[in-house]
């Protein structure tokens, strides 16, 4: 990756113009869509209690894993209520990151990206000088497994963080887990397969502070993109709209919901559920007068593991519609490619 500015440093000046790296392509608006419009859809909500607390016979259950199964299938996007993750412990994590974007620039200076190190405070996928910067700061660190871990990085959060990072990560990851495995029942998947997938799963977390922009519309706070893990969940930690979905050709918002979480489907989901479940191009726009702070959590397969479609699914359907590669081919090149699309995926696809 290049090094590249800090945003946020950028946008504590009295500018009324943004400078041409932040432009987008021929001046393309990217304006905000309210979600309180009526004509637009509204990404669905799942209630885990229903999941996670009765009896998979019951119909409570039956209908929400069917409105779970269906959301993956043709959204790729979806929220979360109920899903068990300490509504403390979110409180706790938000107030230590808010503090860790506010930190003096000398204090996050020591934790930028390096040119061989893309782990750190900076942006990622940055590959040229030529090319368009997202109007965002974010802090990308690995935290599953252990032995991924950069411990000179971790040794340098500041103690509060990092504990509540740790416990964040933690959390999260159970309730990846407990997704997923919800999900392979959904789909009929084998009991062992999800788990021997995912089980030693590789984690990482990208924290995102998007500053207010003077030209909102002119720029983009994250590319349109699709995940290349398997599953990510999103805390929103501001009520700043913000985060869109492409359903149907159209832009779609996320609206922020109190203590709800935002999961979608990435390209190793799509891979695994052998094309069953959706990998949806997504984007974040910023705003003129607000700022915005949001945390990613990406949760992939084991490194031992190879990537393809689930032999399960793959009897079930009679065909397999994507290669077969070790998942360290998969990730190799990831962090080198521009964001474009689901260009990998397209790769993959038979
Ligand atoms: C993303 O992770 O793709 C965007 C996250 C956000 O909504 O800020
Ligand atoms: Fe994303």
């Amino acid at each position: 990756s290049l090094i590249v500015p800090s945003v946020q440093e950028l946008a504590k000046k009295p500018i009324s113009k943004i400078p041409p790296r932040y432009v987008r392509h021929d001046n393309q608006k990217h304006p905000l869509i309210s979600s309180d419009d009526p004509s637009i859809p509204f990404v669905p909500v799942i209630d885990l209690h229903s999941l996670f607390a009765t009896a998979s016979e019951s119909s409570t259950y039956s209908f929400e894993l069917n409105k779970l199964h269906t959301a993956a299938k043709e959204w790729g996007f979806f929220q979360v209520i109920n899903h068990g993750v300490s509504e403390s412990l979110l409180e706790d994590f938000k107030r230590e990151v808010l503090k860790f974007f506010k930190l003096p620039m000398e204090e996050k200076q020591k934790l930028w990206q390096e040119e061989d190190n893309h782990e750190g405070f900076g942006q990622l996928f940055v590959v040229s000088e030529e090319q368009k910067l997202d109007w965002c700061d974010m802090f990308y660190i690995t935290t599953l497994p252990h032995n991924l871990r950069q411990f000179q990085l971790f040794q340098k959060l500041p103690p509060v963080l990092r504990e509540k990072l740790e416990a964040y990560s933690m959390e999260i990851k159970k309730l990846a887990m407990a997704i997923l495995g919800e999900m392979g029942k959904a789909l009929g998947m084998d009991n062992e397969e999800m788990t021997e997938l995912f089980d030693d799963g590789v984690q990482s977390i990208r924290m995102n502070y998007y500053p207010p922009c003077p030209e909102p519309e002119l720029a983009l706070g994250f590319s349109p993109h699709s995940d290349a893990d398997a599953l990510t969940i999103l805390y929103q930690l501001t009520d700043t709209e913000g985060l869109q979905v492409r359903k149907d050709g159209k832009w779609v918002p996320v609206k922020p919901l109190p203590n709800a979480l935002v999961v979608n489907i990435g390209d190793i989901m799509e891979i695994v559920t052998n094309g069953v479940y959706k990998s949806i191009e997504h984007r974040a726009i910023v705003r003129s007068n607000i700022e915005r702070l949001s945390v990613a959590t990406f949760y992939s397969s084991s490194m031992g593991t190879e990537l393809g479609p689930a032999r399960s699914l793959v009897a079930q359907h009679n065909v397999a519609n994507f290669r077969r590669v070790p998942l360290e081919e998969y990730f190799k090149g990831f962090f080198a490619r521009k964001l474009d699309g689901k260009s990998f995926l397209d790769y993959m696809k038979l």
